[in-house]
């Protein structure tokens, strides 16, 4: 049964396609069968399945199937929210109830297999938040999906239980997940995962991975990084921080901020094509250690400009100020790229568009000295286009981006990029001429990186780079 839009999208009811029920059964099964875990189960009882937001029950009657194939018999629970959807189980033998599974008094039951793909249910959209409360400890933005996550570990048994959901990608890296991934952590291991790069499965428009966890977490030295689900995929290299040299991170260099809605709004009455006011820099506009302002065509508020300005006179209130600290020397970073693309604007000429970062070095609002904050400019935007720091942002924040191979680069995660203990001197002067794979090189110098970590990062990040590194043979020629 289908339901109308507005109802599908507040029950977070977008069922799950055949191949992708395939895939998330014969993935639990396999690792169970590759651990050799079925002796411990053995038939004293039937293997207990819970899926504890069934819809029309699809994933457990593909369990049964599996579980009868290997000659065990099952005790099937499904649980949803739609009684309507629960009337559409069709194995006389499911056991069906209809609850609010997050709400629902568990008691001390528990499972072998929690298998599912929970409502993911934004929490930025009016009709689908909870209005701020996590059970689990997550922030106030964690998808409900976040939720039936932690509620899945803690219902799977802890001796030897598979849990495996269908999950939006950002759980992996969002900031209010963070809390449900350290307790997930706790309890259970990641021993297997999904994710297809370009691929979007619902018509709810959402990514998605797969992770299949098991309990208990027992006997490793630190859990796996959620991100790598997408960076392994990718095929972004690892980079273990303490295998660096380093001073601090860049948060200890300056103050970073992005943008929001509000400074958009703002700027919209008050930007136009041959005017008066500084130059207004979006993300399109923002390249490695180079603006394409004036070479470029860029849009904003449904219009092309070729030299947007801004006329600061059309600014109001507050917003006169947020100009006013934005004129002050300063890096750029655009919001969602492959790799980091930063470029240093030491004059404070330039307005950020939205949404951009801005990392404004201590000292830069003039109380500082100047040719100090001038090179620490330039050397913020040397290492942020350096292979570390993109390799760095997408182990922090892979599975946020709006697009499936870009990164958000929040001013959080860009502030945990570490500092490189070595002169920086040589990338500076680099990046300064636009030979950004040279820069880059000095960078790994500057962080002391081995030969085998640098030469896995160049070649991973130089075709990331919006010229593939062609602007360095340009400027090695001249
Ligand atoms: C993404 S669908 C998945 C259904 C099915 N498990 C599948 O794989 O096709 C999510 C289901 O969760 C149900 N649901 C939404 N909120 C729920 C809640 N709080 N407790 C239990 N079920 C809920 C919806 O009615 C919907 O059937």
């Amino acid at each position: 049964m289908v339901r109308p839009q507005p109802a599908r999208k507040r029950l977070g009811q977008y069922y799950t396609p055949p191949d992708l029920v395939d895939l998330l059964v014969e993935r639990t099964f396999a690792d169970i069968d590759a651990a050799g875990d079925w002796a411990a189960w053995l038939p004293t009882r039937p293997v207990r399945v819970l899926d504890p937001a069934c819809g029309d029950g699809r994933l457990l009657e593909r369990v049964r199937v599996e579980l009868h194939l290997r000659g065990y018999s099952v005790d099937a629970v499904g649980c949803d929210l739609d009684a309507d959807a629960l009337a559409t189980v069709t194995h006389p033998r499911t056991r069906t109830f209809h609850a609010n599974a997050l709400e629902h008094d568990w008691g001390d039951q528990r499972f072998d297999i929690v298998i599912g793909n929970p409502p993911y249910l934004s929490q930025m959209a009016k009709e689908t938040t909870r209005g701020g409360s996590s059970k689990y400890g997550g922030g106030p933005y964690a998808d409900a999906a976040a939720e039936f996550l932690a509620l899945a570990v803690e219902l799977a048994d802890a001796d030897h239980g598979r849990v495996s959901l269908v999950l939006p990608q950002s759980i992996l890296a969002s900031r209010d997940a963070g809390p449900i991934r350290r307790r997930v952590d706790e309890q259970a291991d990641i021993v297997w995962s999904w994710w297809a790069a370009d691929q979007r499965w619902f018509d709810a428009g959402v990514y998605v991975c797969v992770l299949g966890l098991r309990r208990p977490a027992a006997g490793r030295s630190a859990p796996m990084a959620w991100t790598r689900v997408v960076t392994d995929v990718l095929g972004i290299p690892e980079l273990d921080p303490s295998t660096l040299t380093t001073s601090g991170t860049i948060g200890d260099r300056g103050e970073l901020n992005a943008n929001f809605r509000d400074e958009y709004y703002a700027l919209v009455p008050a930007v136009g094509e041959d005017i008066d006011g500084p130059p207004l820099v979006t993300s399109g506009l923002i390249d490695p250690a180079h603006c394409m302002w004036g070479e470029r065509r860029v849009k904003f508020n449904k219009q092309f400009f070729q030299r947007p300005r801004v006329d600061l006179s059309q600014l109001e209130g507050r917003f006169v100020d947020w100009a006013n600290r934005k004129l002050v020397p300063k890096v750029l970073v655009a919001n969602q790229t492959r790799v980091v693309e930063a470029v240093a604007d030491p004059e404070g000429a330039w307005l950020p568009g939205v949404p951009v970062t801005t990392i404004t070095p201590t000292g830069s609002g003039g109380d500082g000295d100047a040719e100090q904050v001038s090179r620490t400019v330039f050397e913020i935007e040397a290492v942020l286009c350096s292979p570390v720091a993109s390799a760095i942002c997408w182990h922090l924040g892979g599975g946020t981006g709006l697009s499936a191979r870009s990164v958000r680069l929040t001013p959080s995660v860009l502030a945990d990029v570490p500092w490189p203990a070595g002169d920086l001197a040589a990338a500076v002067d680099a990046c300064r001429r636009g030979a950004v794979v040279e820069a880059g090189r000095a960078v790994l110098d500057a962080y002391g990186c081995d030969d085998a970590t640098a030469d896995a990062l160049l070649t991973w990040w130089i075709p990331g780079l919006p010229t593939g590194g062609r602007s360095d043979d340009a400027t090695a020629g001249v």
